[in-house]
C-alpha cells in the first residue's frame, strides 16, 4: 500500500461506482428470466458504447436518452418486447441502489471536513433522483454532469468541470471509479485516481497508471487521510 495522502477534495463517478446499474435488472430479474445477466450486461455496454461514439459522432443527447436507447438495444437482442417491463426498468434506473459501503465511507469523508463530490455522464434529473433516493445528497457538496458542457468522459473538459467547482488543481483531487476507462481518463487529465476496481477486471491498456486500486470503497479510509 502506498502512503496515504490528503486530497484536498474527493470526487466521484456515479454509475458503477456509487450505484448498482445491475441493481434495476435485478429487481425485475423474474420479468426477465434466463436472460435477465445478459440483458444487464448489453444494457451497460452498449450505454457507455453510445457515450463514446456520440462524443466523436458531435451528436450529444442526454444520459437518459442514450440509456433508454442502450436498453432498447438490449431488449430487441434478447427478444424481449414488452413496453411495461422497458418503462419499469427505466424507472428502477432513476433509484439504482447505491453499494453497501457507500453511505458510511461518506458520512466519514465528510465528518473529517473533505469536500465531496459526484462527476458523472448522469444527467442532472437522473442524478437527483439517485442521490436523493439512496439519502447521500447530505454528504455532497456538488454533484456534476457532464451535461453542463454535452460531451462525454473521458474528455478532459469533463474533468475541468470538477476543478473549476472546487478551486483546485487536479493533483488536489482524488477522483474515484470503478470503471477502469474512466479511471485512466482522470488520471490522463491529472487527477489523482483510486481505481475501485469491483469487478476484478485487467486494468486498461491506455498508457497511464492509476495512483491506487482497491475493491470496494471502504479500503479508501487507508488511503484519504484527514488533512
Ligand atoms: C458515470 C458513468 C461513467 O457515472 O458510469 O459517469
Amino acid at each position: 500500500m502506498k502512503k496515504p495522502v490528503s486530497p484536498r477534495a474527493c470526487v466521484f463517478d456515479a454509475y458503477g461506482t456509487l450505484f448498482d446499474v445491475h441493481s434495476a435488472v435485478a429487481r425485475l430479474r423474474s420479468r426477465l428470466g434466463d436472460s435477465a445477466d445478459a440483458v444487464s450486461a448489453l444494457w451497460r455496454t452498449k450505454q457507455l458504447e453510445y457515450t463514446w461514439l456520440r462524443s466523436l459522432m458531435g451528436r450529444y443527447e442526454n444520459f437518459s436518452t442514450v440509456t433508454a436507447d442502450a436498453l432498447d438495444f438490449a431488449l430487441e437482442t434478447h427478444h424481449v418486447d414488452d413496453r411495461e417491463l422497458r418503462r419499469l426498468l427505466l424507472d428502477a434506473y432513476l433509484s439504482l441502489d447505491c453499494y453497501p459501503e457507500v453511505p458510511s465511507v461518506l458520512e466519514t469523508l465528510s465528518s473529517n471536513d473533505m469536500s465531496l463530490g459526484i462527476l458523472s455522464n448522469g444527467s442532472p434529473e437522473m442524478l437527483k433522483s439517485a442521490v436523493e433516493s439512496s439519502a447521500i445528497d447530505r454528504w455532497l457538496d456538488a454533484v456534476l454532469s457532464v451535461d453542463a458542457l454535452k460531451i462525454y468522459k473521458p474528455d478532459p473538459r469533463v474533468y475541468q468541470l470538477a476543478c473549476d467547482q472546487f478551486r483546485l488543481k487536479p493533483d488536489e483531487i482524488m477522483f474515484m471509479s470503478s470503471n477502469a476507462w474512466d479511471a485512466a481518463g482522470a488520471k490522463a487529465f491529472g487527477f489523482s485516481v483510486t481505481w475501485i476496481n469491483r469487478f476484478r477486471q485487467r486494468s486498461e491498456k491506455l498508457g497511464v497508471k492509476v495512483d491506487h486500486e482497491i475493491f470496494d470503497l471502504t479500503a479508501l479510509a487507508a488511503i484519504v487521510q484527514p488533512q
